[in-house]
Order: structure tokens, then sequence, then C-alpha cells
């Protein structure tokens, strides 16, 4: 088989070759480096989802051809993306969701949770697998070092103190802040070893590194995993939760309908079997085919070969921030590390609001990064080493409507498509924004606190406006 070059695949991006409007009215490719967020749809994610387009059909009511075809379509993206992540169709089941926090809600109402019950979350996660543990069961905390890492020794003692009442681990596979990536094999089994299985968040993890979940009831395997398209280049709506059958034996479904029986009379029903009584209503037929063709994309292309092309961004990024003056990185900044984290590398410009950097780099760069707390507040107010008064003085301004102080980074996130000339223009720009030798004047709107550049004439509605 002859692979695709990196280059290759990034010419057939869709929309790498945008252009924007910059501050001084000229015109420059986009750069995208704000994956951990989204990312593009890959050209042949697009093609093969348009060929789908043309058998599209009722999935599995139907008794057209094209019906067929799409029902079909649905068995295959199903044992594709068991395999893509390791899993085995005999003992996982793999139901399709919205995305990634859709699947850990579901897995949070479904799972049998009896009452005194605790899950076990790390301080690192993104609000999506944090959230849904507090409605479901008591909640503990497995600590992070001073370094922003998650703290083994700590998930040790918490499982140790909390005896058999921890029922489920859950941890992110990659931090979608630091870029940290969590051992979780290691980390499966001791769950195991204290009787509690383990759910992986790997949102951040699924296009960047091999996820192998390991055979049912594995001392090492993972139970139950969550990701997304969209964060895997098929942003078309749909993410997956695989996990052990066991876990959706209840009737206490959290939603019911179309699609979900096999027989209703006025008085019973008769339920379908997995995953069809996980999933009522339509499935997203076509965003379920974009995500498998993009989970068979990345394993063509390779995630090794992601992977290191990654590393070397990241640790290119992070030489040239070292050389800057002003500039504060968080979590571990060693370039030489590169290739044991994700490309997730979150940074401040001593004395500038977090969202004026991000303003300057999308006036005058044509740069968009993301910044603020990522939606894992828990973890950023620790990493930020932020006390209780300073948070109860924020609470105070964001119920008055008021977001300009809003702390928080700023995170630039790599995608397997970006360039060291994106990296090199990012940090030519950072060099003159650290010493304040930027162009714009920047106003700040208090109620969301972004900067907007006087006298930018953006164009957003040129770009794309509806019905047009
Ligand atoms: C680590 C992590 N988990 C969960 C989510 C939520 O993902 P989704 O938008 O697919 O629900 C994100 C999104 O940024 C994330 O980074």
């Amino acid at each position: 088989m002859v692979r695709a070059s990196l280059d290759d695949v990034r010419r057939r991006v869709v929309g790498i070759d945008a252009e924007v409007t910059l501050l001084d009215g000229s015109k420059r490719p986009y750069i995208n480096f704000d994956n951990a967020s989204t990312t593009p749809c890959l050209g042949r994610v697009l093609e093969r989802t348009a060929e789908f387009l043309r058998w599209y059909g009722s999935v599995g009511r139907g008794a057209g051809f094209k019906s067929d075809v799409s029902t079909t379509a649905m068995s295959d993206a199903r044992a594709s993306l068991a395999s893509f992540v390791g899993a085995d169709l005999a003992a996982h089941t793999v139901i399709f969701t919205k995305n990634t926090t859709e699947a850990l809600n579901k897995l949070a109402h479904r799972f049998p949770f009896a009452a005194g019950d605790v899950v076990l979350c790390s301080l690192m996660e993104h609000h999506s697998n944090d959230l849904p543990w507090r409605a479901a069961a008591e909640v503990e905390r497995i600590g992070i070092d001073r370094t922003g890492r998650l703290d083994l020794m700590h998930l040790e003692r918490q499982l140790g103190k909390l005896g058999g009442r921890v029922r489920l681990v859950g941890v992110t596979g990659g931090s979608n802040v630091t870029g940290y990536i969590n051992p979780i094999h290691d980390i499966a089994e001791m769950a195991h070893a204290a009787g509690a299985q383990v759910v992986v968040d790997a949102a951040q993890l699924a296009a960047h590194r091999t996820i192998q979940m390991g055979p049912a009831g594995g001392a090492r395997s993972i139970d139950y995993l969550a990701f997304a398209g969209h964060k895997m280049y098929a942003p078309f709506g749909v993410g997956v939760l695989v996990g052990l059958k066991e876990a959706f034996l209840s009737y206490d479904f959290d939603m019911v309908g179309g699609g979900t029986v096999d027989l209703v009379t006025l008085n019973d029903t008769q339920w379908s079997g997995l995953p069809a009584r996980e999933e009522a209503g339509s499935l997203n037929a076509v965003g379920i085919v974009a995500l498998a063709e993009a989970a068979w994309c990345l394993q063509e292309i390779g995630l090794d070969r992601i992977a290191e092309h990654e590393a070397a961004l990241t640790a290119r990024f992070l030489r040239g921030l070292h050389e800057i003056d002003g500039i504060i990185v968080h979590g571990d900044d060693d370039p030489d590390r590169a290739t044991e984290r994700l490309g997730v590398v979150p940074f401040e410009v001593r004395g500038m609001p977090h969202q004026l950097v991000a303003a300057i780099l999308a006036a005058e760069g044509g740069i968009g990064v993301r910044t603020g707390l990522f939606c894992s507040h828990p973890y950023m107010l620790e990493v930020m080493d932020y006390g209780t008064a300073r948070v109860a003085g924020l609470k105070k301004e964001l119920a008055a409507g008021v977001r300009a102080k809003l702390p928080g980074f700023t995170r630039v996130s790599f995608g397997l498509y970006n360039t060291e000339l994106e990296v090199d223009a990012l940090l030519d720009l950072l060099v003159r924004l650290a010493s304040g030798r930027y162009a714009g004047e920047y106003t700040q709107d208090l109620a969301s606190g972004a900067f907007h550049a006087k006298g930018h004439a953006r164009g957003v509605e040129d770009a794309f406006a509806l019905g047009r």
C-alpha cells in the first residue's frame, strides 16, 4: 500500500485554502491551531460521505435497495469503529450519540449504580467527564501533582481509602488543557484490582494515538470509551460510546421511542436488543459514515506517523516559545518530551489578557486558537492556583454578566495537517505581540470578554451566509 504523504492529506483538507482578511486589509490562508476544539473535514471523508449520500435511505426500517445499502453501512461502521478502538463486538456494544458529551451522559445514566457507589473522577477532566457523574453517583477525585499531571499515588490511596465503594474510575485519555496523556491501561489495572471499572474520555486521544481497549474483562482493558467525529476530521455530528454490554441491561432507559422496540401494545413493550434500544429515533447515518471513514483514513495515514508529526510541531513551537521574553508555558514545556504528550500547548503572555492575545493572533495573523478555561474549570483553577477568594470574586462578576476578567490561558493545538511554516508564522507574531509591537487598537466587550480590533473589516457574512 502506498501511503499518502501528510502534504497530500493537507492539500485535500476541506477549506485549507480559505483566506481571511487581516487588519491591514491583506488576505492570508487561515491557520487553524484550534484542533482540540474541533477539526476540519478530511477531503476523503467528504468525498466518501457524498458518495454515500447517493445511496442514502432509511436505516433498518425500509425494504428498498437504498435502505439496504444504508443499513449495511451502519453495521459496517459499527464493526470498523469497534476495530478502530480494539473492542470486541461479542462483549462490547457500539452506541452512536451526537458527541462525546452525550456518550458520557448516556453511560452515567445507564450504568447500574447502587446507593453509596462512588465514581472516582480525575481533577483533569473536561466538564463532560465530570458533571454527568455528579448527577449519577457520589464523586471523589484523583488529584494532580505540581506539574498538573495525574497523581497515580493519590489514585492508589483513594482506591484504598474508599474500599469497595468505587464502581467506576473516570479519566481522560489526553488532557484538552495541558496535552498530558494518561496511562489509561495502568489506571485500568489499578481500578480493576480494587473492583472498579474504568471509563476513558477519548475525545482528545482518538485522532492522535492508537487506542486498544483490550479484551473484555482483561486486567488492563478499558471498559468504556467515548469519543466523537468532530475532533477526528469528520464534523458531522456523531459521537460514540463503546462499552461492555453489561452496563446496559436494565430497562431504565435515558430515552425511548422509535427504533428501540420490537413490539409495542397499548399495555406493554418488548424492547429491541443492543445497541438498537439505546439509540432512540433515526440514526445520523451520514455522520456515522463520515466518522467510520475518518477512522479508516487515520489508520491508513498511520496514527504513529500522525503522533510523530504533531510531536515535531509541538517541539518546534515549545523551542520557539522559550526564545520569547514574556511567554509563560503551562504544563510540560520540555520540547524533548513532545512525543509523550498531545500537541496541545497552553501559555500566557505576561501582562496581557488571554482574550487580547487571541484577538491579535486572529486580526493580525489570521490564526485561530482557543482561550479561557477550556470547559475544564476545576483543573484550570487548580493549575492557576486560583484560591477560593478569587473564585468568589469571579462568581460575582459572572453573576453580573461580566466576563471581561475571566482568567485563562491561550491554547494552541495541532492537527495532522498543520505545518512548520504555520508554527513559524505563529511564533513570528508572538514575538511582536509579546514585545508590544502589534498594529491594532483593541477594545474589549465587557459582557463577552472578547477583544475587537478597531477598523477590522473581517467580512464574516461574506464568507458564508445561509440561503444565498
Ligand atoms: C477531553 C474532552 N472531553 C470531552 C469533550 C466534549 O466533547 P464533545 O464536544 O464531543 O461533546 C471535549 C471537547 O473539547 C474534550 O476536550
